[in-house]
Order: C-alpha cells, then sequence, then structure tokens
C-alpha cells in the first residue's frame, strides 16, 4: 500500500520544499520507492533536484489539464528509487483552466484521479504544495493520506495556522474523510535564539501530539543549517551533499519515524 503524504503551509518560506525533497530522498535512500510530486508553480523541489526548464517538455500542468499521462512526464533522479514529477512556472493561471472543466465535486479530485493512476508503483508519494490555500493546495489535500505541516521557528510562527487547520477539517468533512494530520514539523530551528525556544515550547504545549519523535524518544526538530540550503543550488538533497551534516540527520530521523509509524 502506498502512502500518499502532502506538505502544506499556506505561509511561504516555512521549509515546505526543503521537507518535501529531504524526506522524499530520505525514504529514498532507506530502499523505498518515492515519488516526488512537485506541485509548486515556482518548481523548488523541480530545481533542487538538479532539473532546468529545458531538461523535461512537460510538467504537472499538462497532468492536470489532461494533455499528458502522470506516467509520460516522470522523472529519474540520481537516486535509483526516487522518481518526480517537476513542476513549472505554467501551473499558474492553471486553476481557471482545471476548474472550468469540471464540476464542483470533480476539480478538487483531478490530482488524486491523475496519481491513482500510478500509486501502485509507488511505495512514498510525497506533494510539495504552493504557498497558498489555492484550488492546488486543495488538490494536493484531497489526493494525500496524510499532511504534515512545517511550522518556521520564527516570528509569527502560527499566524495562519487556524486558517489552515480549518481547511484540512473541511477538506476532512467533505472530500477526503481519510485524512489525517501526521505530524508538525519544527523547521529552522536555531537553539541559540530565544524566539525559536519559544515556538517551539508553543508547539509542545499545544501539539504535543502531534510532534514527530526519533527512535531515543527525542523531538523531531529541523534545525537551521547551511547545508540545506546550500544543497538545491548543487542539485542534490542533502543526503547526497552532506550526508552528516545536522540537518540531513534530522531529515533521516524523520524518515526513520514515518517507516516506524
Ligand atoms: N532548516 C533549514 N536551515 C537553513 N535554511 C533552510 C532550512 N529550511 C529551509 N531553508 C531555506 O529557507 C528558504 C525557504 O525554504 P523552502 O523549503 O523553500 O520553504 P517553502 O517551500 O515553504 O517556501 C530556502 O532558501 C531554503 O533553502
Ligand atoms: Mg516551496
Amino acid at each position: 500500500m502506498s502512502e500518499i503524504i502532502t506538505i502544506a503551509n499556506q505561509k511561504g518560506g516555512v521549509g515546505k520544499t526543503t521537507t518535501a525533497v529531504n524526506l522524499a530522498a530520505s525514504l529514498a535512500v532507506a530502499e523505498k520507492k518515492v515519488l516526488l510530486i512537485d506541485a509548486d508553480p515556482q518548481a523548488n523541489a523541480t530545481t533542487s533536484l538538479g532539473f532546468h526548464r529545458n531538461d523535461y517538455e512537460y510538467n504537472i500542468y499538462h497532468v492536470l489539464i489532461g494533455v499528458k499521462k502522470i506516467s509520460d512526464i516522470i522523472l529519474k533522479t540520481t537516486l535509483p528509487t526516487l522518481q518526480l514529477v517537476p513542476s513549472n512556472i505554467g501551473l499558474v493561471g492553471l486553476e481557471k483552466e482545471f476548474y472550468d472543466n469540471e464540476t464542483r465535486k470533480g476539480r478538487e479530485l483531478i490530482l488524486k484521479r491523475k496519481i491513482d493512476e500510478v500509486k501502485k508503483e509507488y511505495d512514498f508519494i510525497i506533494i510539495d504544495s504552493p504557498p497558498a490555500l489555492g484550488p492546488i493546495t486543495i488538490n494536493a489535500l484531497s489526493a494525500a493520506n496524510s499532511v504534515i505541516i512545517p511550522i518556521q521557528c520564527e516570528f509569527f510562527a502560527l499566524e495562519g495556522l487556524a486558517q489552515l487547520l480549518n481547511t484540512i477539517r473541511l477538506i476532512k468533512k467533505t472530500i477526503n474523510p481519510k485524512l489525517k494530520i501526521k505530524g508538525f514539523l519544527p523547521t529552522m530551528y536555531s537553539g541559540q535564539n530565544n524566539l525559536s525556544k519559544q515556538v517551539f515550547a508553543d508547539l509542545t504545549q499545544h501539539f504535543k501530539s502531534k510532534l514527530f519523535k526519533s527512535g531515543d524518544d527525542e523531538f523531531i526538530v529541523i534545525p537551521r543549517n547551511v547545508k540545506l540550503a546550500e544543497s538545491p543550488s548543487f542539485g542534490k538533497p542533502v543526503i547526497l551533499y552532506d550526508v552528516k551534516s545536522t540537518g540531513s540527520k534530522a531529515y533521516q530521523h524523520l524518515a526513520q519515524a514515518i517507516l516506524a509509524s
């Protein structure tokens, strides 16, 4: 059975793409078959894996509007068990096109129907979503078994969270009853920063049962780590760039926690 996990938070710059790419890669290194779907028009997950605009002709946009099958556009990556559905800036403006041709109920399930065609080939499908609660994110949440919510350990971290949780609740009630919150993931944590500690304390107070734990029963926190920020410019997940970095280790712990759950 494949598990479909969407990484979502309507705020930009909180670590969604970093989490999607590095969780996907860490699961692949653990010999799981993984499909990473880049559903953000900014295509940062696609470029993080070393693909540039001219390297691929078709992207998720062509799949969503029905011009291509998802299996036609999947790219191989340097990790043998990690594959990618690329995105492209062409996704912008897509909402209108794919919403126009669909009934109200059908339009939230377009991505799910496309994923259904290939999901048996994979152990995990990880979806990176855009920084908005628009149609693409709704589709990504409607297609998923669960959602991981990265929370940046900075000022305003919890702002907008109520709105996201409401959206998740609504989708669960109407379109996707099986949707679960897999967990909240504190990102860019810095032990020297009091604000970071405060955000983490708030998270443990409100969502303790929804934080990930490592094998030794510690909460999993993604540290602020320069290797995580650098690796995309080399077109590599951090595990192939600096496997021993604190950032790489944290995402490996996250993958292990998910494999153990
Ligand atoms: N743990 C981290 N340590 C250092 N830099 C990070 C970390 N997580 C993300 N970044 C950097 O912060 C920026 C935003 O992260 P990103 O994953 O693209 O967020 P989002 O997808 O939510 O917009 C990127 O430049 C990324 O490289
Ligand atoms: Mg992103």
